[in-house]
């Protein structure tokens, strides 16, 4: 009975170790490099409101999907300057710069349009309500993979400072 039972005992504690020490290396130590804090990424989630990200997501189709695509992937050759130096509308689903942004940047951005004289993009001031901004922009963020979210979470919306 004995060394079964230490056989088992020894096993049982492999198994603790083996997974605390996977949870503790993947809590956050890249996160946690980029930061010199600690943060896990189970800290960082997204718990947007379900009716917020329809919302948002109605907004967007009605307003913006023209340009910038149903799904927000944007134009397919979007690094490409057009004939007259401009640039078609980029994705914003996470796989371009849309996420180098803080929300107060891109609200900015969305309100006053693209660059005057450069940009294409109109601005909405006047047109959306500053809160349908913030749905699409709860609807656009809902898309971008875990890594890109917590990454923007972590280096751009909360800028160490
Ligand atoms: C007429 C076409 C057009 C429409 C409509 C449009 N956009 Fe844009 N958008 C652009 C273009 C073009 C750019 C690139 C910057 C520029 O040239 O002005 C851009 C850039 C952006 C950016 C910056 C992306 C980045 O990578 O920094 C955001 C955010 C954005 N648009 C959001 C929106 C939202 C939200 C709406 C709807 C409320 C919208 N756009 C409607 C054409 C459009």
């Amino acid at each position: 009975m004995m060394p079964v039972r230490a056989a088992t005992l020894t096993l049982l504690l492999l198994i603790t170790a083996c997974s605390e020490q996977t949870d503790t290396h993947s809590t956050g130590s890249t996160l946690d490099r980029i930061l010199g804090r600690n943060i896990s990424p189970e800290q960082i989630t997204r718990n947007f409101a379900p009716d917020q990200v329809a919302r948002g997501q109605a907004l967007f189709l009605k307003n913006c999907a023209a340009c910038h695509g149903q799904n927000a992937e944007g134009t397919p050759d979007w690094r490409k300057p057009l004939e007259n130096g401009r640039y078609p509308p980029p994705p914003l689903n996470g796989t371009a710069h849309a996420w180098h942004h803080s929300t107060e940047e891109l609200k900015r951005f969305i309100l006053n349009g693209g660059p005057p004289g450069e940009g294409r993009m109109p601005g909405w001031e006047g047109i959306l309500k500053d809160q349908e901004i913030d749905d699409i922009l709860i609807w656009i963020k809902s898309l971008w993979p875990e890594e890109v979210y917590q990454g923007w979470y972590t280096r751009i919306e909360n800028r160490p400072r």
